[in-house]
């Protein structure tokens, strides 16, 4: 039998706040608290709900669905709504790194290019990169778009794409951001080739080779990459599993070094899952401001929030000019359609030119599949439903990591996105695990990858935007049937 699971410890948003469906959602979760709804009880039918409460049948469907998002109930097909098993409420979180004594530049890292080579190789179960599985995408829906702007005007074939953006595409995305709390005008935005592009911009307008740029640790491989690109070293910042980025220690490390810019990834940190809270954001920029910094703000977890409300960008505070926001579709909706953009502020002539050199412009063709999708599509439906899908896959992912991992690993508690970050025992080697899992088709993403000092050895990052089903189970056995052979018996 699995080990009894709990709900999130993170406290959920006070969400739709005055309506009937939430005023039952939270009767329903007090009971829970107060144990009279167990986990792994069925609760009333819909149906039964509705005579009991003298409510109606979408009034108990919404219920449902908003405890569901909040992580309390379990929807099983053709069985009914479950009270959602718990993470053991002794389960650990990852520990906070030291801060860094002084810059690195980072060195050139041919395991990221074998980890994301295995990664497209579909002999290979996927938990390297964080690429989410393809069926969680309306594709066939994009396809027709697709072809419809190809049938609708040809001729955006043969015309050069030089633009910052496709008016209507940036029009969508502002009024998304003004939803979230960052007012954007349209014109303010670069349309780029994913987040890679924007980040790759941004870095480039706020930054000359030998330049130091603080980052989290551990932060997004990726981005460690580009900075090594563009010869630039490496300030790592402590981040904290639970609240993200250290703010002393960031103080600490714009007073005491030469820092030119900070990258940062507030909602739904890439690999630890935080989100910082919105005064931390506040205070974040406040420091910023203090220091004249600008900061590079990747904001590509930011739709894929469990809470209801969607965390605030710290572009929202932005009152001049100094954050560069970028993002992309690339977790959301379109992986390989590449459309990103960047809101670079008060750099946005330094960006449109850095553009204009890197790639002329982005292909209209595919910013109008993505905006017809955005205007008629049902974006939001599909949002939500993704939501729902990486909440409930990273809850699954987390039971069989406590149930079949080395005693004592601690994970994170991600409130979004869909990467879990495991601290396995000390004296385990990820690296020597990774190696060990690739010979049975196992692709991992060991701790190594997320820094440029020797941090996180005894870590893992897991993807876990793949569909639930026995062959990932069976991996994630396997994974810890190999860390715990690393152990002394006891401590396996
Ligand atoms: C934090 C973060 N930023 C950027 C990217 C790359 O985004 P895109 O595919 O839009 O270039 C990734 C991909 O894993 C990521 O995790």
């Amino acid at each position: 039998m699995p080990a009894p699971l709990a709900f999130p410890a993170r406290p959920s948003a006070p969400a739709a706040e005055g309506t009937l469906y939430a005023a039952l959602a939270d009767s329903l979760q007090h009971l829970v608290a107060l144990g009279t709804l167990r986990p792994g009880h069925r609760v009333p039918s819909v149906r039964r709900m509705a005579l009991q409460r003298d409510v109606s049948i979408s009034t108990v469907l919404q219920a449902y669905t908003l405890l569901e998002s909040r992580g309390f109930l379990e929807a099983r097909p053709q069985s009914g709504y479950y009270v959602r098993p718990r993470l053991p409420s002794d389960t650990l979180e990852p520990r906070m790194a030291r801060p860094m004594a002084a810059p690195r530049y980072v060195g050139v890292n041919d395991l990221t290019a074998e980890v994301i080579a295995h990664s497209t190789d579909p002999a290979y179960v996927p938990f390297g990169a964080a690429c989410p599985h393809h069926s969680l995408f309306p594709n066939k829906k994009l396809a027709r778009l697709l072809g419809a702007v190809g049938r609708d005007d040809p001729a955006l074939f043969g015309r050069y794409a030089m633009n910052w953006s496709y008016e209507p595409l940036a029009r969508e995305i502002a009024r998304r951001y003004l939803q979230a709390g960052a007012p954007l005008a349209h014109d303010e935005l670069v349309v780029t080739l994913g987040c890679t592009e924007a980040i790759n911009l941004s870095l480039r307008a706020v930054t000359k080779p030998g330049d130091t740029v603080a980052v989290e640790t551990p932060t997004y491989f990726g981005i460690l990459e580009t900075i090594q690109s563009l010869g630039l070293r490496v300030l790592e910042i402590p981040t904290s599993p639970r609240t993200g980025l250290c703010l002393d220690a960031t103080r600490d490390a714009f007073a005491n070094h030469d820092v030119k810019a900070l990258f940062v990834i507030p909602s739904f940190q890439n690999p630890l899952g935080t989100c910082m809270p919105d005064e931390k954001k506040e205070k974040l920029y406040q420091l910023l401001a203090e220091f004249d910094l600008p900061a590079i703000e990747d904001d590509i977890y930011g739709d894929l929030h469990f809470d209801e409300r969607r965390p605030k960008p710290l572009k929202a505070w932005d009152t001049d000019g100094r954050v560069l926001l970028c993002s992309s579709f690339g977790k959301t909706l379109a992986p390989s359609l590449r459309v990103g953009w960047c809101a670079p502020g008060r750099y946005l002539e330094r960006v449109r030119r850095l553009k204009f050199t890197n790639t002329l412009g982005t292909p209209v063709v595919l910013q109008k599949t993505i905006s017809d999708f955005l205007r008629n599509g049902g974006y939001d439906h599909h949002l939500r439903s993704i939501r729902r899908a990486y909440q409930h896959q990273l809850h699954l992912f987390s039971r069989a990591i406590l149930q079949h991992f080395p005693e004592g690993t601690r994970l994170s508690r991600p409130a979004g996105g869909f990467v879990l970050w495991c601290e396995l025992p000390p004296g385990t080697d990820t690296l020597r695990l990774y190696r060990d899992a690739l010979k049975l088709r196992i692709n991992t993403a060991p701790g190594a990858l997320f820094s440029v000092k020797d941090r996180y050895k005894n870590c893992l990052r897991m993807n876990c935007g793949l569909p639930w089903d026995d062959i990932i189970e069976q991996a994630i056995r396997t994974l810890g049937t190999l860390a715990k052979k690393q152990l002394p018996a006891a401590a396996a």
